[in-house]
């Protein structure tokens, strides 16, 4: 896989125009949903010749029918496969505008201009693309990662709170799955008053971490599979939400994730008491909690049953750890212990 360069931007125009530059084009797309092109496009000097594309907002729209429409619109327009389109939103956009560059006449350069916490420090970077199909959440999809990925945390100060926090839960995790100083300074971090400076700063560490552990697994076939931690049960969480046709933010079902599978990481790979307790403290006060009984307890197994990070229909797979940094891919948990853990959350948590 291509190397991401991936740019913390104090100048968004300066890194911007850099940027274009390096990937010589015939012609410039802009994709937009319907909240970033009111609220984003104008904060980027766009050139004058760029056309701009847009879709709806919201996971909901990361479908078939809405790449197609961006198909349809490359085409019609003019696109060639020398033409160059820079994706300018959130998760959505950067893992739907991602697939259409990279599909589109066999794959066009590409610009991700994350505006979510969330999409900058995990969607954005990496090459991971896709949509969502039959009911099942990035379904169809490729690796195919950015020319470039330009981070640019003004945008967060318009971002609302709910949605940090999302973002945050990516960050927490890379602090788990990293180092002491960096989870210590994550779990120090006060949302009462945000210092968007020391933001910024964090995001440059987070993103580091996920840069590194793509760096050496680009295709998940071993280490990258650390930052599925917490989305075993974060995923069964989201989706039996949306099920109950009350989503959840995507962070927040890996916050309450977290919660599970670290208690899993205390019982099978002797993660520090300690540590566990810190950490639920801290998703407790700013996440509260996802709310279900044990008559639920067979239907969150069945999404993780077939939760595709599994190789079979049969085992769960999880990511553990043994401590702060020591990461244990491929665990696999019995019915049993799933049943545990999911006792243990009710009883901490509620
Ligand atoms: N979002 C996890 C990954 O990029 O592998």
């Amino acid at each position: 896989m291509n190397t991401q360069d991936v740019v913390l931007c104090n100048n968004l125009h300066a890194d911007l125009q850099h940027a274009v530059q390096q990937c010589p084009h015939d012609k410039l797309f802009i994709l937009t949903d319907e909240n970033t092109y009111v609220h984003c496009l104008p904060l980027i000097d766009r050139p004058q010749d760029a056309i701009v594309l847009k879709t709806g907002a919201e996971d909901i729209h990361k479908n078939l029918e809405t790449l197609s429409d961006i198909w349809l619109q490359l085409s019609t327009q003019g696109a060639t496969r020398h033409s160059l389109l820079i994706n300018l939103g959130g998760g959505m956009i950067t893992d739907l505008g991602g697939f259409a560059a990279a599909t589109f006449k066999r794959g066009i350069q590409m610009i991700n201009v994350p505006t979510t916490l969330l999409a900058m420090v995990d969607a954005s970077v990496g090459g991971k693309t896709g949509i969502n199909f039959n009911g099942l959440k990035n379904e169809i999809g490729v690796f195919a990662p950015a020319n470039s990925v330009l981070i640019d945390c003004s945008f967060l100060k318009s971002l609302d709170h709910a949605n940090i926090l999302s973002g945050y839960a990516e960050m927490l995790k890379h602090g788990l799955i990293s180092n002491l100083p960096h989870w210590n300074e994550l779990i120090a971090f006060d949302f009462d008053h945000i210092d968007y400076l020391h933001l910024q700063k964090l995001v440059g560490d987070s993103v580091e971490v996920k840069k590194e552990i793509v760096r050496q697994d680009p295709h998940e076939q071993g280490i990258r599979k650390a930052l599925n931690l917490g989305h075993t049960i974060g995923h069964a969480f989201e989706s039996f939400a949306l099920e109950r046709k009350h989503p959840v933010l995507h962070g927040y079902a890996v916050a309450w994730g977290l919660v599970c599978e670290l208690y899993l990481s205390h019982l099978k790979t002797g993660f520090p008491k300690e540590k566990l307790r810190t950490t639920i403290h801290f998703i407790k006060e700013n996440y509260g909690a996802f709310p279900f009984s044990c008559k639920d307890y067979e239907h969150l197994y069945e999404f993780m049953l077939h939760d595709k990070k599994n190789s079979n229909n049969h085992e769960v797979n999880f990511t553990l750890l043994g401590e702060v940094g020591d990461i244990r891919i491929n665990q696999i948990a019995t019915k049993e212990e799933i049943f545990e853990l999911l006792d243990f959350y009710c009883e901490t948590m509620f």
